[in-house]
């Protein structure tokens, strides 16, 4: 949207990998105005130090944005670290049954506050009263859905990094995680958001996608049911093998949205699915 829609509007971005913290001081312009990160980020599930990224932010007066979607306020809450706006999709985990399409924006200074809230009332983004109480409804099993979810993401984590059809599992909360020892430093868990290579490529992971039978085949994440989608031949399927290698999407790449189902049915079905690949 960055790319293709603000910058319409004369919004400029560099996009880098904002887990080696080297490559946010490099990005910054004269002209920047905030240092906006993700982390755990989608779907390479990359960790930024957070505490790193708000000390250059404010070595140069910016304002460090965090989209916290993927740890939930629940794992992870950025302004504990230093920042000083934290975006959230409530689509995902934070109302948790796939049936809102909403977001948030929070900010700890009140001047943030007035200057953003002008824009989105003549923008009119605002919530419904159904959509909202379903978030609110759901808000309230989030601790509960996030211990089971992430429970059967360290699991089946550790199945899949032996399973034979698996080249690579990238999961926070396995030790050996590049950034293992940041994930553990700033988050309460590892949440339940799984990448994993698997063998022969893009057809492999378009067989994964067609056999599934207990994960549904959705590019969301965050609700109560299991999901899963292969970036290459879906969400970047458009998008060109150059720009796809810089971003860290390979063709073998699976993206894994645990849910809270028993974990022996999300085995078994990830198992045979995998067993498919010849
Ligand atoms: C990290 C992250 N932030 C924000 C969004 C946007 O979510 P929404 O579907 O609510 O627009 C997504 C969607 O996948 C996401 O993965």
């Amino acid at each position: 949207m960055l790319e293709t829609i603000y910058s319409k509007y004369g919004v400029e971005s560099s996009f880098v990998d904002t887990s080696n913290l080297e490559n946010i001081r490099k990005a910054i312009r004269p002209n920047t105005k905030m240092v906006f990160i993700e982390t755990p980020a989608n779907p390479t599930m990359k960790i930024t130090d957070l505490k790193g990224a708000a000390e250059i932010a404010h070595q140069h007066k910016l304002p460090l944005v965090v989209d916290n979607t993927f740890a939930s306020p629940y794992l992870q809450r950025p302004f504990e670290h230093g920042a000083d706006i934290i975006v959230h999709s409530l689509t995902k985990f934070l109302n948790g049954h796939s049936d809102v399409v909403g977001g948030m924006i929070v900010v700890k200074d009140e001047n943030y506050y007035k200057m953003i809230r002008p824009t989105l009332v003549s923008f009119g983004g605002t919530m419904d009263p159904h959509q909202a109480w379903l978030v609110l409804r759901g808000v309230r099993t989030l601790g509960l859905r996030v211990e089971k979810s992430q429970d059967n993401a360290m699991k089946l984590a550790q199945f899949l990094r032996k399973h034979p059809k698996v080249l690579w599992v990238t999961y926070p909360g396995l030790p050996d995680h590049p950034q293992y020892e940041i994930a553990k430093k700033q988050m309460d868990g590892f949440g339940a958001m799984i990448a994993i290579g698997v063998k022969n490529g893009l057809e492999g992971g378009k067989i994964v996608m067609n056999n599934v039978q207990i994960f549904t085949l959705a590019v969301s994440l965050g609700g109560v049911e299991s999901l899963i989608e292969h970036p290459a031949s879906m969400t970047h399927a458009s998008v060109s093998k150059e720009e796809k290698i810089k971003a860290g999407i390979s063709d073998e790449l699976i993206r894994i949205a645990v849910g809270c189902e028993d974990y022996e049915d999300l085995k078994d079905d990830l198992d045979q699915a995998l067993n498919k690949i010849p």
